[in-house]
């Protein structure tokens, strides 16, 4: 059954943007990648289907929105209905690729303020719907931490085929360690000459000791 979703279908601001290739360019070197990495995640679930996924990385800026959108534009062309989640309440992005209002989103659903439905927006991408953030509140972490998060996701996997968490980084936050319980699998993201080592060993250790099943590393490559 199609998910009761406010009948707003919005353009992307501009498709001509790094974030949407995948969707600009379907036939593209890409494209073609991301479809790749989103075959691996069901190959790396061990037969168990995977219905959220939340994807992170160690620091700021090294690429966990564009390819949480290049998976999610993917993942919607294979035909699944997939809805994006922006989590990142630090730096919310999800609204400005997509040109819609960050308010209301999940901190107002989390807020009690109006319910889930109110809050996603259809995409121009085919059976691609968002929850964009909202506007930021102090105590995010506790938000997040919440039983109506946990109501939000059982809400989202029970009208999606896919959900798609976007997140901020794991180190230096504790908002993303507070969601990874909630979703089936997740993705480290590591950006090629940037993330350290001891970084990314870390953003493991404390993924793990919060109980994530981690599927895989995406290396994120700018591309020249
Ligand atoms: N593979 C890539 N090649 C070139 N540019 C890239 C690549 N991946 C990401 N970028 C660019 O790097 C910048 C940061 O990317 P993005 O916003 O996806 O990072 P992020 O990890 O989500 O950041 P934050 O931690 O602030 O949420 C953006 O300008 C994006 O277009
Ligand atoms: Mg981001």
């Amino acid at each position: 059954m199609k998910p009761l979703v406010r009948e707003r279908k919005i353009a992307a601001k501009s498709f001509v943007n790094r974030s949407l290739l995948s969707y600009v360019n379907p036939h593209g070197s890409v494209a073609e990648q991301f479809r790749t990495i989103r075959n691996n995640i069901q190959y790396a679930s061990k037969g168990r289907k995977i219905r959220s996924l939340l994807v992170t990385s160690p620091n700021e800026g090294e690429g966990k929105s564009t390819a949480t959108v290049n998976l999610a534009v993917c993942t919607a062309q294979r035909g699944d209905r997939v809805l994006m989640i922006d989590a990142n309440f630090r730096n919310p992005i999800l609204h400005q690729i997509f040109g819609v209002q960050t308010s209301p989103g999940l901190s107002n659903v989390l807020g009690q303020q109006l319910d889930v439905r109110e809050a996603i927006y259809n995409t121009e991408v085919e059976s691609l719907d968002i929850l964009p953030s909202g506007q930021r509140f102090f105590n995010t972490t506790e938000l997040l931490d919440s039983q109506i998060m946990a109501d939000v996701m059982e809400y989202a996997v029970s009208h999606y085929d896919m959900v798609l968490l976007d997140c901020p980084p794991v180190l230096g936050t504790p908002d993303t360690n507070a969601l990874v319980n909630k979703c089936d699998g997740v993705i480290l993201l590591l950006k090629s000459g940037k993330t350290q080592e001891g970084q990314a060993k870390e953003a493991k250790r404390s993924l793990l000791f919060a109980k994530a099943n981690i599927l895989g590393v995406i290396l994120n490559k700018k591309s020249v």
